[in-house]
């Protein structure tokens, strides 16, 4: 697949319009909101800059990914002759719905759609289409132009060549896509993202620790191993040479005290919304949101740069 679509083009359109234009593909950018799709272009360019300053591209493959990027003035013009479009409109089913209709209507038939949502089911989204077999969920993790992952949740109506293309697509452009055989909200990476959060807000709410110890007891422990290797591959060395198993056997019942101990919550306290707001101030005195991201993108540019030595 060679011309993409980049439909929606804030937060996530904008990060997945530079990382296919660093592929060295030809990429369209469409958003409703002309100022937001300037702005994506903008910070495209950008990132691109950024990216060689990181040595993770050339100067000149930078330069050519630049010239790659255009922004485009409407739908049918984004999907005239498309191969393959990235959805990153807003996570809600009747604005995806009413994208997804206008898609069919101007995206050649062996298009396919791809969509960033980090929760919505595929099924519910596909179910306004004639052709639903050529869509797919395609879950990146925020900034998806430095994170390698990928989530293809296919709906009940994908079919299978197209999951079966998407990834080979993903592999080839040196994304890591994992596959979920069935659709549950929020996939795989949020289901764990939603878990440590839970507990993060429990336990500042609690009082047992601040904003930034919780935080701290995240990044500077387990959160450097996770670069690494997940949780089940993490406590087969941790049982030493009985493996997984004799973790789960000596070790296994103390963390199900841990769970009897701690909240399962499906809603958030409102104790707890204001708690974590206002303990997450300290972090802006010392950078401003923009300096953080900047800080976050060139220490996770290092982190792919070793990851890649390694492999
Ligand atoms: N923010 C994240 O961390 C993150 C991470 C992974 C996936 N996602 C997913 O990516 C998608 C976009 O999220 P975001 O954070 O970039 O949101 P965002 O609000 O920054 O961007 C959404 C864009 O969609 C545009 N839009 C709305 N209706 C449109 C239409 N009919 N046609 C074209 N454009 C339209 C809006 O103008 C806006 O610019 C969501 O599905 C979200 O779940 C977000």
């Amino acid at each position: 697949m060679q011309e993409i679509g980049i439909l929606g083009a804030g937060l996530i359109g904008a990060s997945w319009a530079t990382f296919f234009a660093a592929q060295g593909l030809p990429v369209r950018i469409y958003d409703v909101n002309d100022h937001v799709k300037q702005q994506a272009l903008d910070q495209s360019v950008k990132n691109l800059q950024r990216l060689a300053d990181l040595e993770l591209l050339t100067q000149q493959a930078a330069a050519t990914a630049q010239g790659n990027l255009k922004s485009v003035d409407s739908l049918a013009e984004l999907l005239l002759d498309v191969e393959y479009v990235q959805e990153s409109v807003i996570e809600d089913y009747e604005i995806k719905a009413d994208v997804y209709r206008e898609f069919e209507q101007h995206a050649p038939d062996t298009a396919i759609l791809g969509s960033s949502s980090s929760g919505l089911l595929m099924t519910r989204m596909q179910s306004v289409m004639q052709h639903p077999g050529r869509a797919l969920i395609a879950h990146p993790f925020n900034p998806p132009h430095l994170i390698p992952l990928v989530e293809l949740v296919p709906g009940d109506q994908t079919a299978v060549a197209t999951l079966q293309t998407v990834k080979e697509f993903f592999l080839k452009l040196g994304k890591h896509p994992v596959v979920l055989n069935r659709e549950v909200p929020g996939h795989i990476a949020n289901r764990l993202a939603a878990a440590v959060w839970r507990e993060s807000l429990a336990l500042l709410d609690a009082g047992v620790a601040s904003v930034e110890d919780i935080d701290a007891a995240l990044c500077q422990g387990p959160g450097l191993r996770w670069a690494l290797m997940g949780q089940h591959l993490i406590y087969e060395l941790g049982g030493g040479t009985g493996g997984y198993q004799k973790f789960i056997d000596t070790i296994g019942a103390s963390f199900e005290a841990y769970w009897e101990d701690m909240e399962h919550w499906t809603r958030i306290p409102e104790s707890a919304k204001q708690k974590a707001v206002s303990g997450t101030q300290s972090y802006l005195n010392q950078k401003s949101p923009g300096e953080w991201a900047a800080w976050r993108d060139e220490k996770l540019a290092r982190i792919q740069q070793i990851l890649r030595e390694e492999k």
